[in-house]
């Protein structure tokens, strides 16, 4: 595969996933564009449903069998991955370009399985190396997630559900992808241990050089984490941006409004929810999607805005025109 220096290590242009249901057409991923360097995660913030893991299931290729629509461009180091037959994009991209951690991945592992064998396994199918080879990197791996080497001989009952997670990690990292997509790697687990898994995702940025695509709803934590920001909203993303612009001054009222739900230990202010619920993805506004909700909404929001470059910010919102 031809890559560059000069390029982005992701760049995705227009991307469509559109499902055919009985009722009608989910626009759940509905013209997403962002980019992505080398060593550096962004953080994708919004309410359930609004797209997050049909983002992440268009880039990597899991497609469900009920697609209406799935275009637009992936590059991954310059290269056009969306013309890529499945072959080539299983051989190339999937594992060895980018892995994924799935949601609720610390509960899919195999229960009959130790987890040394299932961290190995992907090295062995993807990378071709013998077994002896991909325990070898399998301890590795076990060294930058933290999980203490003999626990390579457990089985995944034997470890609680940060050490299971921090097992998925590893499964995901052992192929040495530049990306790695993780989808709420930290959901159902205490805060503590999510703060943990946290700081293991930012030593192996610092360590290993990965590049994170990060969907969750732990903001407060990911912060810290986040070099870049992008909130969805309805299929679509409505702020990009660095994430020291973003986290003390969100531009997008909807952003706005995701930053003041998250509660803060030293204040007396009660977190404020944000009212109403996103639209149906399959009977979308020809409005501005958020004006339903938005207290800033004025008479041009009838239309759908564009995205608006501020600061070298994007937000998608008339306000800023
Ligand atoms: N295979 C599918 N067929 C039809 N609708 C789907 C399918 N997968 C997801 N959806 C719908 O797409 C929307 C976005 O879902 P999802 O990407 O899971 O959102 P999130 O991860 O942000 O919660 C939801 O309305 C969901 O019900
Ligand atoms: S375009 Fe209008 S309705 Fe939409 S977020 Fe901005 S102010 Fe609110
Ligand atoms: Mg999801």
């Amino acid at each position: 595969m031809v890559s560059s220096a000069n390029h982005k290590l992701l760049r995705v242009e227009n991307l469509v996933l559109h499902f055919r249901t009985t009722v009608g057409t989910v626009q759940a991923v509905d013209g997403i564009d962002f980019e992505l360097d080398s060593n550096r995660a962004v953080v994708i913030l919004g309410e359930s449903g609004c797209g997050k893991t049909s983002l992440a299931k268009a880039i990597l290729r899991l497609l469900p069998r009920n697609v209406e629509k799935y275009t637009g461009k992936v590059y991954l180091n310059g290269v056009d991955i969306m013309a890529l037959n499945d072959e080539e994009f299983r051989q190339n991209i999937r594992w060895v370009g980018i892995s994924l951690v799935p949601q609720a991945a610390m509960n899919s592992l195999n229960p009959v399985i130790r987890v040394g064998d299932q961290v190995a396994e992907p090295a062995i199918v993807h990378l071709g190396i013998k077994k002896a080879e991909a325990w070898n990197l399998a301890k590795q791996m076990f060294q930058h997630v933290g999980v203490p080497e003999d626990f390579l001989y457990r089985y995944p009952f034997e470890l609680s559900g940060g050490m299971r997670q921090r097992v998925a990690i590893a499964m995901a990292l052992v192929t040495s992808p530049s990306l790695i997509v993780l989808d709420e790697p930290t959901s159902a687990l205490d805060l503590l241990t999510q703060a943990n898994i946290f700081n293991v995702l930012k030593r192996i940025k610092k360590e290993l050089g990965t590049s994170f695509i990060l969907i969750t709803h732990d903001i407060a934590t990911s912060s810290e984490l986040a070099d870049e920001v992008a909130i969805m909203y309805a299929g679509q993303i409505v702020e990009v941006g660095h994430a020291k612009d973003f986290f003390p001054k969100p531009l997008h009222p909807y952003a706005e409004m995701l930053m003041a739900s998250v509660p803060r230990l030293r204040q007396d202010q009660d977190p404020e929810f944000i009212v109403g619920q996103p639209p149906s993805l399959i009977n979308l506004p020809t409005s501005c999607r958020f004006a339903p909700r938005c207290p800033k909404r004025f008479s041009k929001c009838d239309q759908d805005p564009p995205m608006i470059e501020k600061d070298g910010r994007k937000v998608k919102c008339w306000l800023y025109a």
